[in-house]
C-alpha cells in the first residue's frame, strides 16, 4: 500500500481464522491502521489482494465487506452524535443488512453487555469519550460480524473501562468471531490473543505467539525501544 512515494505496507500477507484473536502491534506509523483500512475497504490497496472466506473482495467497498461479515471500529470514533445510543446501536444492524438485529430486545441486551443500559436514550454527543467508545463497540458487534477489526479499542478509555475489554474480546472469540486487535497494551494482547503480528515500517517482522514475540530480539528492539535491546 503506497501513499504517493511512501510505501506504508509492503509484502504483508496474513490469514485470519474464525474463532481466533490475533494481535497487531508495532510502533506509531508502522502501518497498523493502514493495514486495518485495507482489510476493511476504507482504503483500496494499491497492490496485492484481499480474500474473505475464499472470495476475492479486493474491489469490494467497505459496506459490501461489512455485509459479507467483516466489521471494524475506528481509532477516532465515527458515531452519529445527534442520535441516541439506541439509535446508534440499531443503525449497525441496518448497515450490515441484518434487519433482525434492530429489534428493541436485542439492542437492550447489547446495551447491557456494554454497561450502557441506563444510557440508551442519551444523545451520543452528550456522553463521555469512554461511553462513546463503548457505544461504538456495541454498534460493531450488533451487526453480527464473523470477523472484527479493532483499531485501538482501548484508546481514550479509563482504567475501569479498559478492564472490560478483555472480557468483550474473549467473548467474541468464544462465539467464533475472528478478531484482529491493534493495541499498545501488551498485557491486553498477551491475555486475549493466541497469535501476534508485529509491523515495523510497513513490513511484517514477526508472526507467532505472544510469548515468543516477547522473546524475539527484533520485536523487543523495535517495539520496546533501545532500553530493552541494550538490557
Ligand atoms: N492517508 C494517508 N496519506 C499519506 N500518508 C499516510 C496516510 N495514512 C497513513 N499514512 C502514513 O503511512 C504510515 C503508516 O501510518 P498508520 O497506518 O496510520 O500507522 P499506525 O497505525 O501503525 O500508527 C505513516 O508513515 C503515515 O504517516
Ligand atoms: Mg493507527
Amino acid at each position: 500500500m503506497s501513499f504517493g512515494r511512501l510505501k506504508a505496507l509492503s509484502g504483508v500477507s496474513i490469514d485470519l481464522a474464525q474463532g481466533v484473536c490475533t494481535g497487531l502491534i508495532g510502533p506509531n506509523g508502522s502501518g497498523k491502521s493502514t493495514f486495518v483500512n485495507c482489510l476493511s475497504g476504507l482504503l483500496h490497496a494499491t497492490e496485492g489482494s484481499i480474500a474473505f472466506e475464499g472470495k476475492d473482495v479486493t474491489r469490494f467497498s467497505m459496506r459490501a465487506r461489512a455485509q459479507a461479515g467483516l466489521a471494524r471500529n475506528f481509532q477516532n470514533l465515527r458515531l452519529f452524535e445527534d442520535l441516541t445510543v439506541r439509535e446508534n446501536i440499531a443503525m449497525s444492524a441496518r448497515l450490515a443488512g441484518g434487519w433482525r438485529r434492530g429489534s428493541e430486545a436485542i439492542v437492550q441486551d447489547i446495551a447491557r453487555t456494554f454497561g450502557l443500559e441506563h444510557d440508551v436514550d442519551a444523545r451520543v454527543g452528550d456522553l463521555s469519550w469512554g461511553h462513546r467508545r463503548r457505544v461504538e463497540l456495541a454498534r460493531v458487534l450488533n451487526g453480527e460480524p464473523r470477523y472484527v477489526l479493532l483499531d485501538e479499542p482501548g484508546a481514550g478509555l479509563d482504567l475501569s473501562e479498559r478492564q472490560r475489554l478483555p472480557g468483550i474480546i474473549a467473548d467474541l472469540t468464544s462465539r467464533g468471531v475472528g478478531t484482529l486487535v491493534v493495541d499498545h497494551d501488551m498485557a491486553l494482547i498477551a491475555r486475549v490473543c493466541s497469535r501476534v503480528l508485529v509491523l515495523r515500517q510497513g513490513q511484517l517482522i514477526f508472526d507467532g505467539t505472544p510469548a515468543a514475540a516477547f522473546k524475539d530480539a527484533q520485536v523487543l528492539e523495535c517495539y520496546l525501544g533501545e532500553r530493552h535491546a541494550s538490557a
